[in-house]
């Protein structure tokens, strides 16, 4: 895989021309775009379906987490946009992955599209040790992280979604394989925004990262195509 085919630009936008007009002028450049629970909520299904109809690879980040029987109903509902991710939280358990797999299966062959890679989130980027502790987690967070990363294999899902710092780790317990999704990308020439733990693309990648998910260092730069010409010029660079 090229490095280039490795970033998903997150859109995260409620408008559909916008969205579409940014995937237009990436497409090609990029591996895929992120939509998630934002332009979900705002647009449904079909807005989905028409960046997919795009030609373009999505990644459905909309982080199911219910009982089996629902997460399954949603994954194969979802599976029918055409995205290529899709995700549910690691925190609901076995079962529900395990349940998340098997429709995914199901939702692909029911649709006629190619089975989406599952991730599941394991502890949430935005969750300290406190929080953990607070809602009865067992800290360290790192070492849940590579609970929920096993548990994650051992269901049946393709990979997990984790932080820069993370990857390794994941890799090293679950096989180079296993998916690990990376968001927190900043490239040293970017605003760090609000992303308080984050890496340049290149050590990500060096990480053990699978795909580096990306977003207002590509989408708000004043030339996105060019961003991404940085971005990609510096993970190719030796
Ligand atoms: O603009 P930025 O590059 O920070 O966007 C990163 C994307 O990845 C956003 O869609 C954000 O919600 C998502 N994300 C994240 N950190 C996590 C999980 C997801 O930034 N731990």
């Amino acid at each position: 895989m090229k490095p280039s085919e490795r970033i998903f630009v997150a859109l995260d936008l409620t408008d559909v021309a916008e969205a579409r007009a940014l995937a237009r002028r990436l497409s090609g450049q990029v591996g895929g775009f992120k939509l998630g629970l934002e332009f979900f909520a705002a647009n449904g299904p079909d807005a989905v379906r028409a960046i997919v109809e795009m030609g373009v690879n999505v990644f459905l980040d909309l982080k199911f987490h219910d009982i089996p029987n629902t997460v399954a109903g949603a994954v194969r509902a979802a599976s029918a946009t055409g995205a290529s991710i899709l995700n549910v939280h690691a925190s609901g358990g076995g079962a529900m992955m395990r349940a998340a797999a098997n429709a995914a299966a199901e939702g692909a062959d029911l649709h006629n599209v190619a089975k989406p890679i599952v991730a599941a989130v394991t502890v949430l980027t935005s969750m300290d040790e406190d929080d953990l502790v607070a809602v009865g987690q067992k800290p360290p967070p790192q070492d849940q992280v590579l609970r929920l990363a096993r548990l994650t294999k051992d269901s049946g899902l393709d990979g997990v979604v984790c932080s820069p710092e993370e990857s390794a780790d994941v890799r090293a317990a679950c096989g180079n394989d296993f998916v690990r999704i990376v968001p927190g990308i900043r490239p040293s020439w970017s605003a760090t925004n609000d992303q308080k733990r984050f890496t340049t693309p290149k050590q990500a990648l060096a990480d053990g990262a699978t795909h580096l998910v990306i977003g207002r260092p590509i989408t708000k730069a004043d030339d996105p195509v060019e961003a991404v010409f940085r971005i990609v010029g510096e993970l190719e660079a030796e």
